[in-house]
């Protein structure tokens, strides 16, 4: 039996030598050390041995078993190890390879300057109104004091899409808007950034569609010192604690007195220059203290309260700021251009 048991042995370890793949050696593993295996029989069959010769043929036989699983452990240890390396093989980066560039938007330069006006008007307790850009004639003009017929209405061609429908010319029907909203509560402190359209030919300095900022103001006993101060204030902000205002008489149908306002050339300071064309200021916006007609209209009393209002143009403050020559790159989507403001 122990001759039988060493013959096992070597057929055993033989054919493990020569295995070809993992499939095989479970095969032999069964084989040699399964339940149906010889090796098993043959225990099996130790009932029939004497009491001398059962230890010794039992210590062979678990020799024979401990020898066979060795090799087979080693074997798959080695078919593992293979595999893992042949799956960092494949899966092998090279990191010293340089990257794909993904490319990264940015705020557009436009809309950058329109956040920085809204967060200096949201420092001074603003909140900001939107609407829409397809309006009412109602709110375009006449809830602003330009009755039909009215010659004012001349300066702004508007697209219009029906006899009461039109693309908004200004972002001042946000005032009568707001105010009717707040159904003559008080006080208001609103500004309303929005696209406007007028019929102009495009060049340089005109495009049929453009940017405005609306600012109102309306409480009791608001002054035109009020509106000089808020504004003085923004271009502080907006250029600088060295920047001065001055205000130009002008004529709006919706307020009274209206003003044109100027800053001080951010420049040359004020002392003449390129940009100024040596007058010392740039104009940036249009303001007044608010219409009586068009406090009435929208339900205040024009006894109780007073209020300024004012409205910019985005692109031009950009434009001035940037040095950006013709207000058309804003909207052709150059990225040439645009790249330009991408760490600003
Ligand atoms: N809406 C005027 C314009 O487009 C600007 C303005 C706004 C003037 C508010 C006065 C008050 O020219």
């Amino acid at each position: 039996m122990k001759e039988r048991l060493e013959a096992l042995k070597q057929e055993a370890l033989q054919e493990l030598e020569q295995v070809q793949s993992q499939q095989e050696l479970n095969e032999l593993r069964i084989k040699y050390l399964g339940k149906k295996g010889p090796l098993t029989e043959i225990l099996r069959g130790m009932g029939a041995l004497s009491a001398e010769e059962r230890p010794v043929i039992g210590q062979v036989a678990n020799d024979v078993r401990a020898a066979i699983e060795s090799v087979v452990e080693e074997k798959q240890a080695a078919y593992l190890q293979g595999e893992t390396e042949a799956r960092l093989r494949a899966e092998r980066i090279d990191v010293t390879l340089p990257g794909r560039p993904s490319p990264q938007g940015a705020v557009h330069p436009l809309n950058k300057v329109v956040q920085e006006i809204e967060d200096i008007f949201i420092g001074m307790g603003f909140t900001i109104a939107e609407g829409p850009e397809v309006e009412t004639d109602y709110y375009n003009f006449e809830a602003l004091n330009l009755p039909k017929g009215h010659p004012a209405r001349d300066m702004q061609d508007s697209f219009y899409i029906s006899e009461e429908i039109l693309l908004r010319t200004q972002t001042s029907p946000m005032q009568p808007r707001t105010m009717l909203a707040k159904k003559g509560e008080l006080p208001i402190k609103i500004i309303s950034p929005g696209k406007v359209y007028r019929r102009d030919d495009d060049d340089a300095t005109h495009s049929h569609q453009f940017t405005q900022i609306e600012g109102l103001v309306l409480d009791r006993n608001i002054r035109m010192s009020d509106l000089k101060g808020t504004l003085l204030q923004f271009v502080r902000e907006l250029y600088g604690q060295d920047a001065r205002i001055r205000l130009r008489p002008s004529f709006f149908p919706f307020t009274e007195p209206s003003v044109e306002v100027d800053v001080s050339c951010f420049l040359c300071g004020g002392s003449g220059c390129r940009l100024c064309k040596q007058s010392g200021w740039i104009e940036i916006l249009g303001a007044g203290m608010v219409h009586p007609r068009v406090l009435e209209m929208a339900g205040y009393d024009p006894n109780e309260c007073s209020g300024f209002a004012f409205g910019m143009g985005p692109e031009r403050v950009a434009m001035l700021k940037y040095g950006v020559e013709d207000i058309r790159h804003f909207y052709t989507n150059d990225l040439r251009f645009l790249k330009q403001f991408v760490h600003l």
